[in-house]
């Protein structure tokens, strides 16, 4: 994080990158979110940082009725703007550090739901567990290591420390928490996945994944 990022709140940060930037991502589904969630019947989905709205707009197409929450609205009108006629989709503007989902999903999911700026990523993600309905589906993955053409140690910041394996994400959720038992849940998918990836310069290599897949009873 720069000087600058540092002085910015969680909203301005993300807001100013996606209008200096302009597309972030690529736009496409996450592999891991198609991969886990083929078979399940379509119905409610919350989509948690969903950024351009790739993934919301794969549901979407999919049949899944969707909420897509992130904090910056530059992103989301990204997303919008990507919309079709038919395509079932809420985009919320929201500070999910404060924000509470208002009903609870067939699916909810969180896809590299990370930030250099500020982010109580562990509550959050507690609250998108207890927002499951029964039967549904709770999909987190992150960030396990980073890209190869980052050098960790020139920018000082050591980021594989910062990021959590599946068992400890999968222990955020339950531990110490009254309002969910592990025991109402099945793991479908705990796991460290190797995702192909290009660097700016074209040279490619692959980066690992945390997916846990959870499907509650
Ligand atoms: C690394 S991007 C991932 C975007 C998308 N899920 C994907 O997989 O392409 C992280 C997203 O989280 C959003 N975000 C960061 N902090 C947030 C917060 N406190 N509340 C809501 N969204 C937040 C950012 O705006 C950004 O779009």
């Amino acid at each position: 994080m720069s000087t600058d990022d540092a002085d910015q709140t969680a909203a301005e940060y993300w807001q100013n990158r996606y209008l200096s930037n302009g597309r972030s991502w690529s736009g496409n589904v996450n592999a891991a979110l198609e991969r886990e969630i083929a078979g399940v019947t379509p119905g409610t989905a919350l989509d948690l940082g969903s950024g351009e709205g790739g993934d919301a707009l794969w549901l979407a197409h999919n049949g899944w009725t969707v909420t897509a929450v992130d904090i910056a609205p530059a992103a989301l009108a990204i997303g919008a703007a990507a919309q079709q006629p038919g395509d079932d989709i809420t985009w919320v503007a929201a500070d999910l550090g404060e924000w509470h989902p208002p009903v609870r999903y067939d699916l909810v999911t969180a896809c590299f739901l990370h930030s250099t700026v500020d982010l109580p990523r562990e509550s959050i993600l507690r609250r998108a567990a207890e927002a499951v309905a029964p039967g549904g589906t709770l999909l987190i993955v992150g960030h396990a290591g980073v890209p190869h053409w980052v050098d960790a140690e020139a920018d000082g910041h050591d980021h594989a420390e910062e990021l959590p394996t599946a068992d400890e994400v999968l222990d955020s959720l339950f531990v110490d928490n009254p309002r969910l038992t592990l025991a109402d849940w099945t793991v479908l998918t705990k796991a460290l996945v190797a995702r192909p990836v290009t660097a700016p310069d074209g040279s490619t290599g692959s980066i690992d994944d945390t997916v846990l897949t959870l499907r509650r009873a």
